[in-house]
């Protein structure tokens, strides 16, 4: 970060406009927003002055001097904006300014500026600013116009009403940890939504009504909030799940769970990592329920971070069942499940009208081996199914279907990593699913589709997956040279 964000306090402070064209026009319209005392001193005595300027000068909302500029029209000034144009002039400004310690911006010239402005979605007294440093404008207005479409137009009110209500808050609930939750619910239940819709009676007592909840049950125990943080991707997080991460006091991170989401989380909140890596000694199941128990049990609120969907083989039962027993708070928030989140990286319906109707989930392993099945039912149906912690069991998984019955030309599609920077996808067929996995040096966690692929959907399989053609000798075959494989053999 080469510029620090800082917001300038302009009450009252005198701003000096050097030029009085449009882009000076443009850099007041953004200053009339504070109570600065604007400045201009033209570009010299025959400077064209532009209407606008005009206008707010006739008003008194600015004070122009039509003449050259004077080392003098620094004095006392807390901020100069130069926009003439004029390379000799800019310099002479800007050396001045910087002689003197004034922050000074030039326009079109970062060598010239000891500040720039960024972009601003204003919602008074919520300011938004965003800068790209000068490397990407487009993207600041990119992300200024989603801000704008987000933030509704009356969100300062928000802000304001909270500034009237701060004394009080304050005066009734003398616990720091304690008002802070409080504002969290404020400004996330029933009292934003009256404060919003212009209900000022409504939202005075839904505020009434929180305070006095609190009371009741002061010193009570915290809450625990069990999140699917989905596959890896952090775009693939649910606004729940974020909304939740932004007010845990406590994360409870599993090994799946992308480093990346922990950015949506508090900076303070304390991390306690229980990750459980197959086959390497972790923290236990009852060791977690204890710590989520412990916790909550202290009055924090819990963030229970889990791969994926916590109900998809994500022990989320345990917990809950565990938190229940002692009425411990609980909230599941959904996740986007591994199973659908590689499906869709790589444009694989899972259910499709006329062809499949039916479509299974099922783990792969459990911690004595092999999981127990209906592998008959599964080799015989012509329906498709993911397995999940299956790389490890691939073999045995193979060796199952095939006594089941199953057809060794039945597609199957590995997806490691899914989502991730480092996602990889293969298409083989069950005959050869240990080969595949072991040759092409699989090692998860990956999504095993089997009986899913593009051919028998009539869809095209996208260029990124390889192919495992065991027949060409169990090499991993680019698509094109597949193709080209096939056609010369053909
Ligand atoms: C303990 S289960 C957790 C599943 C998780 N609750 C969910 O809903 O996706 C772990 C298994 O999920 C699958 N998995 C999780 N993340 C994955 C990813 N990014 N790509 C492929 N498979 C993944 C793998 O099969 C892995 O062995």
């Amino acid at each position: 970060m080469r510029y620090f964000p800082i917001y300038v306090d302009l009450k009252d402070a005198r701003v000096l406009v050097v030029g009085g064209g449009e882009q000076a026009a443009q850099k007041i319209r953004l200053l009339l927003k504070t109570d600065a005392q604007i400045n201009v001193v033209t570009a010299g005595v025959g400077e064209e002055i532009d209407a606008e300027l005009l206008e707010l000068e006739g008003t008194g909302q600015i004070l122009i001097s039509r003449r050259d500029f004077r080392s003098t029209d620094l004095d006392g000034v807390q901020l100069v904006y130069v926009t003439t144009g004029d390379d000799v002039l800019d310099d002479q400004v800007s050396k001045e300014a910087k002689a003197r310690a004034v922050p000074v911006n030039v326009v079109d010239k970062p060598a010239l500026c000891t500040f720039i402005t960024p972009a601003i979605v204003d919602r008074d007294p919520v300011i938004v600013a965003i800068g790209t440093e000068g490397a990407a404008p487009v993207l600041a207005r990119e992300i200024k116009a989603k801000l704008e479409a987000w933030l509704p137009a009356n969100y300062g009110t928000l802000a304001r009403s909270a500034a009237k209500l701060r004394d009080e808050v304050r005066r009734r609930i003398g616990d720091g940890r304690t008002r802070r939750s409080i504002w969290e619910r404020l400004f996330s239940g029933p009292f934003r939504k009256a404060i919003l819709s212009g209900d000022d009676a409504a939202a005075k007592q839904h505020f009434e009504q929180l305070l006095v909840d609190n009371q009741e049950k002061a010193g009570g125990i915290g809450s625990v909030a069990l999140i699917g943080c989905g596959p890896g991707d952090p775009d693939l997080l649910t606004l729940k799940a974020q909304q939740r991460l932004q007010t845990a006091d406590v994360l409870v991170i599993d090994r799946l769970v992308n480093p990346a989401i922990l950015d949506y989380a508090r900076r303070d909140a304390t991390r306690i990592y229980v990750g459980k890596t197959p086959g390497k000694p972790s923290t236990g199941q009852l060791e977690i329920n204890r710590i989520l128990v412990r916790e909550a049990l202290k009055g924090k609120q819990v963030a229970r971070l889990k791969g994926g969907d916590p109900f998809v083989f994500g022990r989320a039962g345990e917990e809950l069942t565990a938190l229940q027993a002692l009425d411990v708070p609980v909230e599941i928030v959904p996740g986007i499940t591994a199973a659908h989140a590689c499906a869709a990286a790589i444009n694989l319906p899972l259910t499709m009208r006329e062809r499949n109707r039916l479509f299974s989930i099922l783990t792969g392993a459990t911690a004595d081996g092999i999981a127990e099945h209906d592998w008959q039912t599964l080799a015989r149906a012509n329906e498709g199914f993911a397995i999940y912690m299956g790389v490890r069991a691939a073999g045995g998984i193979r060796g199952k279907l095939i006594e089941a019955g199953i057809d060794l030309e039945t597609p199957v599609v590995i997806v490691e990593n899914g989502t991730l920077p480092e996602e990889r996808s293969v298409e083989t067929n069950i005959g050869n699913l240990d080969r595949c996995i072991a040759d092409c040096g699989i090692r998860g966690p990956a999504i095993i589709f089997v009986g899913l692929n593009w051919a028998r959907l009539g869809l095209s399989r996208p260029g990124k997956v390889e192919v495992f053609d065991g027949d060409g000798g169990g090499h991993v075959v680019p698509l094109d040279a597949h193709r080209l494989a096939s056609k010369s053999a053909g």
